[in-house]
C-alpha cells in the first residue's frame, strides 16, 4: 500500500509530499511527476518516483496498486482538456482497486468558468464508483503574494472584485488538510469545502500591504473588462485575462467565501494569515 501524489512537482504537491514525511515512512510515499529530476531530493530521502502524463494514459498503466491511497492534484493545462486529463488518472484508479482518490478542487459555491473543469472531475469521479474525497480548495494567499511586483510597482491593488471577500488560505494549509485525509480513517466518500478562518477584502489587503511597507498602497477596483484589457495588455493571453476576470467577478458575488471551518478542523490548527503570508512575501 502507498500514498500516492500526483503532481508532486508542484508548489502543492511538494508541500503534501513533505508534510506526508514528518507523518509515515518515506518508503510509503510515491511521488508522480513528468520530469524526475524536480523531485530529485525526494528521491533522496526515499520517496518512490513515478514518471506519467495525464496526456498519456499508457504511462499510468501498472502506476497504481489495490489498496493505494491517491492524491490527484489537478493539473494546470487549461487548453489541453483536464477533465479528459484527469479521467486517465480516475480510470487507472478503478482498474487497481484504489482505497481512496482525493482530488483538489474547487468551491462548490463558485461557478466561474475556472471551476467547469473541477465539476467535470468530479462527476467522472463519483460515477467512477471509486471511493473518493473533494477537496474543495479555496484560493491560495499566494495567487496574491507571489504576485507583488506590479501592486508595489504602481503603490495599487488593482481588481475587478468591487467589495467582494475571499477565504484564502496558504498552499501548505491546504496540503495539511490533503495529509490529514490520506494519512487519517473514516474520509470515504465525503466533501470538504476548504478556506481561510478569516475572509478579506481586496481594500483590507491594501491596507495590510500599506501596513507592513510602510507605503500608502490603495485599492483600486476595476470592472472585469477593465481588468481583461489591463492583463492582456501585460501580456496575458486574451482567454485566460477572461477567466481571471471571471473569478474576480465571482468574488465580488461572495463565491469565494468559504465558512465551513473544515480547513483548520482537517489541519489540526487555524489557517495562516494573510498577513504572514505578506509578510513571507515582503521578506524574500
Ligand atoms: N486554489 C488555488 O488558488 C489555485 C491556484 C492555482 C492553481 N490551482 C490548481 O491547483 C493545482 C495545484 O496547484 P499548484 O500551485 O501546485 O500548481 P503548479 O505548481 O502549477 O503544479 C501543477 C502540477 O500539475 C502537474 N501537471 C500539469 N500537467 C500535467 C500533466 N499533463 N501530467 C502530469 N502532471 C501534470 C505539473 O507537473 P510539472 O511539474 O511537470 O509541470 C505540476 O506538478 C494547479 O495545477 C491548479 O489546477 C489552484
Amino acid at each position: 500500500m502507498s500514498i500516492v501524489v500526483t503532481g508532486a512537482s508542484g508548489k502543492l504537491g511538494r508541500h503534501v509530499v513533505e508534510q506526508l514525511l514528518e507523518k509515515v515512512p518515506a518508503g510509503q510515499v510515491t511521488a508522480v511527476v513528468r520530469d524526475p529530476e524536480r523531485v530529485a531530493d525526494l528521491a533522496e530521502h526515499g520517496v518512490r518516483v513515478a514518471v506519467a502524463d495525464y496526456n498519456a494514459p499508457e504511462t499510468f498503466d501498472g502506476l497504481f496498486a489495490a489498496g493505494d491511497k491517491v492524491l490527484l492534484i489537478s493539473g494546470n493545462e487549461f487548453d489541453k482538456g483536464r477533465v479528459r486529463q484527469h479521467s486517465v488518472v480516475i480510470d487507472a484508479a478503478r482498474a487497481a482497486g484504489v482505497a481512496l482518490l482525493a482530488y483538489t478542487s474547487a468551491p462548490g459555491s463558485l461557478t466561474a468558468t475556472l471551476a467547469d473543469d473541477h465539476r467535470g472531475t468530479e462527476r467522472a469521479l463519483l460515477d467512477s464508483g471509486v471511493p473518493y474525497v473533494l477537496l474543495r480548495n479555496g484560493w491560495y494567499h499566494e495567487n496574491y503574494t507571489e504576485n507583488l511586483a506590479p501592486v508595489l510597482e504602481h503603490d495599487a491593488v488593482v481588481a475587478a472584485a468591487g467589495e467582494g471577500r475571499i477565504s484564502s488560505a496558504s498552499r501548505a494549509d491546504y496540503a495539511a488538510a490533503a495529509v490529514a485525509v490520506l494519512t487519517g480513517e473514516g474520509h470515504e466518500n465525503t466533501t470538504y469545502e476548504l478556506g481561510g478562518d478569516e475572509a478579506w477584502s481586496f481594500a483590507e489587503y491594501a491596507a495590510e500591504l500599506s501596513r507592513q511597507t510602510g507605503r500608502e498602497i490603495v485599492y483600486n477596483p476595476v470592472t472585469p473588462e477593465a481588468l481583461t484589457g489591463i492583463l492582456t495588455g501585460a501580456g496575458v493571453p486574451e482567454p485566460m485575462a477572461a477567466v481571471f476576470a471571471g473569478v474576480d467577478a465571482a468574488i465580488a458575488e461572495g463565491q469565494l467565501v468559504v465558512d465551513s471551518g473544515d480547513l483548520s478542523r482537517l489541519a489540526g490548527r487555524p489557517t495562516t494569515p494573510l498577513a504572514e503570508a505578506v509578510a513571507a512575501a515582503l521578506k524574500d
